[in-house]
């Protein structure tokens, strides 16, 4: 009798392939971008800088990041054709749906001519170029589908401000403070790459077909949709309107708790004593807190977490700090799982290069549990299926 194997639900502690990318280590709470820790990124890098180390494996010196930015501004502006994919998804949709769906025409309007699917998958260089090329398109495409919502038109690129600057200005159309550009930089630093998380993982299964870059990133945003994963920084915004003041935490927690509610923003499969990054992001929104003059919304976070910690002993997350970030930059909460698109969009295409550089098809195996082999009533075997049950018998 075969021994039946052990199944490691969820993939929980399965280690699929290796990866030169990035390191999460829950031991010390570190996590490493090709080996500098993220927090020393956060507090010294332009997010185009950290995009070009994911890609490249090094930060660029002082000509490749003026070459990266040259290139980044070319790509801003919304494309007509993207423009008209999103001005056909209803304005009820959910904008991870509209960014999917921009994303999916951007990629198929770059791949039209190539042909068959086995022209589409595109060299080393080719695949660099998208990357670069989403990565420039992103913020137009969140920043209109805010502004839509809202019943605002678009706002051109602006050549003379950086990436993060540039981000705010096409959402509002205003220039923003420093402090808020600088906590905006960080939270995108952060949101970069974190390993074999579930939307890497399926950008690398879907690259692993030798499907494109597109497909590859299209398939990934679904995935960084659900709750459990990136959809949980808007998900914490909705707690905290809920809850709505620091004086109704306990009560509210205490009937959370008993309808078995999960807590959006606490918990993570991997570190199980604190996520490595909300230290960096809580000083962001400890700055934007002290900027705009929210002290409520400090003191229902820190009730809230104090709370949570105290009786389940499981801690925040990224999204923790991120979603009362992006609020109070003025971000609608619909908007911040965009804001992680545009920000993951560069760890998923340097993991998708990574996959094509030593590839080999993921396609794991499972364990039937259906019904025991049954038959349709009067069916005749024919010769093939003779020859068939013959062999499989022979195989044992
Ligand atoms: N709120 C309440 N309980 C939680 C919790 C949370 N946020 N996170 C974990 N738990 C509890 C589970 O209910 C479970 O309890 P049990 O053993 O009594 O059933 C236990 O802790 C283990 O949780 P589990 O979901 O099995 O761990 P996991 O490693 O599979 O889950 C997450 C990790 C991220 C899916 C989980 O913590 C979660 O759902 N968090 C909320 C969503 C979120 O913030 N996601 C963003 C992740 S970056």
């Amino acid at each position: 009798m075969t021994e039946t194997p052990e199944i490691k639900k969820g993939l929980a502690g399965v280690v699929a392939d290796v990866t030169a990318v990035s390191k999460v280590n829950p031991e010390t709470n570190s996590l490493l971008y090709r080996g500098y820790p993220v927090q020393e990124l956060a507090a010294t890098q332009p997010f185009e800088a950290v995009a070009y180390l994911l890609w490249h494996g090094e930060l660029p010196t002082d000509d490749e990041l003026a070459e990266l930015r040259r290139v980044e501004r070319e790509h801003r502006p919304l494309t007509a054709a993207v423009q008209a994919a999103i001005d056909l998804v209803p304005l009820g949709a959910h904008p991870m749906d509209e960014v999917r769906t921009a994303v999916s025409v951007l990629g198929a309007a770059e791949l039209a001519g190539t042909g068959s699917v086995l022209d589409a998958g595109g060299s080393v260089e080719d695949n660099l170029a998208r990357s670069m090329g989403l990565f420039s398109a992103l913020p137009a495409i969140v920043a209109y589908g805010q502004r839509r919502r809202r019943g605002q038109e678009a706002v051109a690129p602006r050549d003379d401000l950086d990436y993060a600057a540039n981000f705010l200005w096409m959402t509002f159309g205003e220039e923003s403070d420093p402090v808020v550009v600088d906590a905006f930089n960080r939270s995108m630093i952060l949101y970069a790459e974190h390993s074999f998380n579930a939307s890497t993982f399926t950008a690398r299964v879907i690259t692993s077909t030798l499907s494109d870059l597109y497909s590859a990133v299209v398939g990934a945003i679904a995935a960084l949709k659900g709750p459990l994963h990136g959809g949980a920084n808007e998900a914490v915004l909705h707690i905290f309107d809920e809850i709505g003041d620091a004086r109704n935490v306990d009560r509210w927690l205490e009937e959370a708790l008993a309808s078995k509610r999960k807590i959006m923003g606490f918990g993570h499969r991997v570190y199980k004593r604190g996520d490595s990054r909300v230290p960096t992001m809580k000083a962001a929104l400890d700055e934007l807190v002290a900027h705009y003059d929210r002290p409520d919304v400090a003191a229902l976070y820190d009730a809230l977490e104090s709370e949570f910690v105290a009786r389940k002993g499981i801690y925040p997350n990224l999204d923790y700090p991120s979603g009362p970030a992006y609020s109070l930059i003025g971000f609608d909460t619909l908007t911040f799982t965009p804001l992680f698109v545009a920000a993951r969009v560069t760890g998923w295409t340097a993991h998708i290069a990574e996959q094509l550089a030593s590839n080999a098809l993921i396609r794991p195996l499972s364990l039937y549990d259906g019904p025991a082999e049954r038959h349709i009533p009067g069916y005749v075997p024919d010769a093939a299926d003779l020859v068939a049950a013959a062999r499989a018998e022979e195989q044992g």
